[in-house]
């Protein structure tokens, strides 16, 4: 038997991209480093498409159809590196490997290019959705040669996730690590809006006062708006569920450090290489690792802070309504950093991103699946070149009419000592974006004080220094 597409790696995620890829009815070879694994997936699954188990890497290639398409699942990382020096010899001109790994996106291009050469094609794609999303339609995000996705275009349309105007959530991104650079922003994006989330729920608890029985109902009724998204469903999902040994919310029986895997943190590390201002992310990051420094928590929790009671009910409702326009402003903020960096790395690697069509494949089947993507979709599709996400005429009306609220709910925090570093670093990205002038004029007036590093006019072209040290003429510094 030849199949028309080949797994290897049989962690959760590949086992259930192999049966996604059988459900639809294709043929999938199946391969793993320990032939356990592919034996029990054959065993529990068997029934649902034409799996052909392979124990060897040469039998695995040789079950193959050409051009091969062979999907790796492995660890990003060394294992990515073992698994290919392991595949391609066996391989000729014109076969595809797929990494759906989180691979870093320069490791990507590393990679496409050392297999360019060998006249082979590699595809890093970005796969999002968890194991769900693996089994019933995740969004893919494939970079690399245009040639190799559209021989895995059919295949790649039929196991994704489909909007809800069923179009399917995968495109090709763009040449050698564009799929995966865009797979790191969404998870970037992730990171924000789980940030922004929880800080709506410790709003809402500690100064609104409700319970997390409560906030999930806060949740549900959001979840019907425009903040209408996965991630918010399932906040209402944890909030409302109850420990069954304790009897208490289950999110008070959980330890408050927050783990990460590494792309949140790959985002922000890639920002500021690229220059990009990406605060709410940044935030996010940081707030994950503050949550992990136990050593820095238990030295600061002695320390003084406001004492005000939680607010009385009528309050702690507009309060609540308050919170839902703060965090969907800090959202829209987000965002607009996300596609800034999706937009700069385009220019920077020449990868011709599309930004509306990444609005348009995270529409369904990823983490940060909501509503709102369509209308990110519009605003680019209304005009490509957008420079930034709250400039167009919608989101920014949106903000505008949200912002007095999201000046209300931050100010509420401070005053009663509740961090929000999500919602105040978006808010002040958006006053430095409002401001016509910043303080960075001091900031090069100092520079030049302390290390002649000169400043521009605003009045004239050229470049400038003032002899601070001497009798504080200025001099032409071109
Ligand atoms: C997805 C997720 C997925 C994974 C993250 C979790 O898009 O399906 O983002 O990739 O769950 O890596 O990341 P952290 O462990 O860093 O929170």
């Amino acid at each position: 038997t030849t199949a028309q597409i080949g797994v290897t790696g049989l962690a959760v995620m590949g086992r259930n991209l192999a049966r996604n890829f059988a459900r639809n009815g294709y043929s999938v070879a199946v391969h793993n480093r320990t032939a356990a694994k592919t034996r029990s997936l054959v065993e529990d699954f068997g029934d649902e498409g034409t799996f052909v188990p392979a124990e060897s890497a040469e039998e695995f290639v040789a079950a193959l159809e050409r051009p091969r398409r062979l999907v790796v699942m492995v660890k990003a990382g060394g294992p990515t590196d073992a698994v290919i020096d392991e595949f391609a010899p066996l391989l000729e001109e014109g076969d595809v490997i797929i990494d759906g790994g989180n691979a870093h996106f320069e490791d990507t291009r590393r990679r496409e290019k050392a297999l360019r050469e060998r006249g082979l094609h590699f595809v890093g794609a970005g796969i999002s959705g968890g194991e769900e999303g693996a089994l019933h339609g995740p969004s893919i995000m494939p970079g690399g040669p245009p040639e190799a996705y559209e021989a895995l275009r059919p295949l790649l349309e039929s196991i994704a996730a489909k909007a809800p105007d069923g179009v399917p959530c995968t495109t090709h991104i763009g040449p050698d690590g564009a799929g995966h650079f865009v797979k790191m922003v969404h998870n970037g994006i992730e990171y924000a809006d789980m940030q922004l989330i929880g800080e709506a729920y410790e709003l809402l608890r500690d100064v609104g006062g409700y319970a997390p029985a409560e906030i999930a109902g806060i949740f549900r009724r959001w979840n019907e708006g425009r903040l209408d998204s996965y991630l918010i469903e399932i906040t209402a999902e944890v909030l409302s569920h109850t420990d069954a040994e304790t009897g208490k919310p289950f999110v008070d029986v959980v330890l408050d450090r927050a783990e990460q895997k590494g792309t949140g943190r790959w985002t922000v590390q890639t920002a500021l290489d690229l220059g990009v201002p990406v605060s709410g992310i940044a935030e996010a990051v940081f707030a994950r690792s503050l949550s992990g420094h136990a050593e820095l928590r238990e030295a600061g929790a002695g320390l003084p802070g406001p004492n005000a009671p939680a607010l009385d009910a009528a309050d702690a409702e507009q309060f609540a309504d308050q919170v839902e326009q703060a965090l969907y402003a800090s959202k829209l903020v987000s965002y607009a950093q996300g596609w800034n960096m999706i937009q700069k790395a385009s220019e920077e690697y020449d990868w011709d991103i599309a930004p509306g069509a990444v609005a348009a494949i995270w529409r369904a089947g990823c983490i940060i699946r909501a509503a709102f993507l369509d209308r990110v979709r519009n605003a680019f599709a209304a005009d490509p070149g957008l420079p930034t996400l709250l400039a167009d005429a919608e989101f920014a009306k949106e903000i505008g009419e949200a912002q007095s609220a999201w000046r209300s709910a931050v100010a509420t925090a401070t005053h009663r000592g509740v961090a929000v570093p999500g919602f105040a670093a978006a808010l002040s990205y958006y006053d430095a974006l409002r401001a016509g002038r910043l303080p960075a004029a001091l900031t090069q007036a100092q520079r030049d004080y302390f290390g002649a590093h000169t400043y521009r006019r605003t009045d004239r072209e050229g470049v400038f220094h003032t002899l601070w040290g001497e009798d504080r003429r200025e001099v032409g510094a071109d």
